[in-house]
């Protein structure tokens, strides 16, 4: 199985969805089988990607439907790259997982038939539920979006807990690959205070701020409004300057191997 990748902050707007549709595009573009997993009923990476979320097997057909269908079957194969849609029924999860000795395992049972990918990224959504634990469970590495803004802290030590208990019981391996500045703005320049407590938290908890940070531009709203993805509208634009050096920080400036 490749490496799993998870996009996760249960604050709302920090860029989640931007971030995973940018890596795995751009990774999709450098020739790594990718494969997006969009675990947010509001189905904003499902859009992006212009996969179908009503009329096609989701990512709760996987995880949660009484006939379970495996994840391959499941898989649409866009212009953007391959894709577990999202789903509105996701809403149910925690009322379906709770009573079930498996539920917080669904996501890693899915992703072992999954193999032929080098990556699996995977958007969540604005949530601490038990799709977000199924999700950790599963993943190898969490980013963390943050908007660059006195309130970016908001609510993570809530996540960080979590993270913590996964690691003590269910996946030792867990890493926080690091907190990623997003909808940065140079004349609203961060104030030294507030940069220094997101280096603080993030040294707190053995992690780094990732160097690259991803500046605000008006082209990934527009982007998002024609439904591409910002690579495909706008490759050159700064934030995707940005996202593409975030990925080389990520994974390294490497060639494909296959
Ligand atoms: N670099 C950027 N420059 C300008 N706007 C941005 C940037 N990144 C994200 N946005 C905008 O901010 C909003 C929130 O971004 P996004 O949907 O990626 O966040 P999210 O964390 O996935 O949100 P949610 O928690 O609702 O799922 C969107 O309207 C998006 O277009
Ligand atoms: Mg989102």
């Amino acid at each position: 199985m490749g490496k799993v990748l998870i996009f996760g902050n249960a604050k709302g707007g920090v860029g989640k969805s931007t971030s995973a549709t940018a890596l795995s595009s751009i990774l999709a573009d450098r020739g790594f089988r990718t494969l997006l997993i969009d675990c947010d009923t509001q189905c904003n990476s499902t859009d992006t990607y212009r996969a179908d979320s009503e009329g096609a097997a989701t990512v709760y057909d996987v995880l949660l439907d009484e006939n379970r269908i495996d994840i391959c079957e499941a898989i649409q194969h866009t212009e953007c790259g391959d894709i577990l849609a999202g789903d509105s029924l996701l809403r149910q999860a925690d009322d379906k997982l709770k009573n079930s000795v498996d539920g917080l395992y669904r996501m890693a049972d899915a992703l072992e038939n999954c193999t032929g990918y080098d990556y699996i990224v995977i958007d969540t959504a604005p949530a601490m539920n038990s799709i977000l634990h199924n999700c950790l469970i599963a993943a190898d590495e969490v980013i963390i979006p943050v908007t660059a803004d006195r309130y970016a802290l908001q609510g993570l030590s809530q996540l960080f807990e979590t993270i913590r208990a996964i690691r003590r019981r269910q996946n030792p391996d867990l890493k926080i690959a690091g907190l990623l500045l997003t909808k940065y703005n140079d004349r609203t320049n961060l104030s030294k205070e507030v940069r220094n407590s997101i280096d603080k938290v993030a040294a707190e908890i053995g992690t780094k701020v990732f160097g690259t940070v991803i500046r605000e531009c008006v082209k990934v709203k527009e982007a998002q409004a024609i439904k591409e993805t910002l690579i495909r509208y706008a490759p050159k634009c700064t934030a995707a300057e940005d996202y593409v050096r975030f990925t080389d920080e990520l994974i390294g400036n490497v060639p494909v191997e296959h």
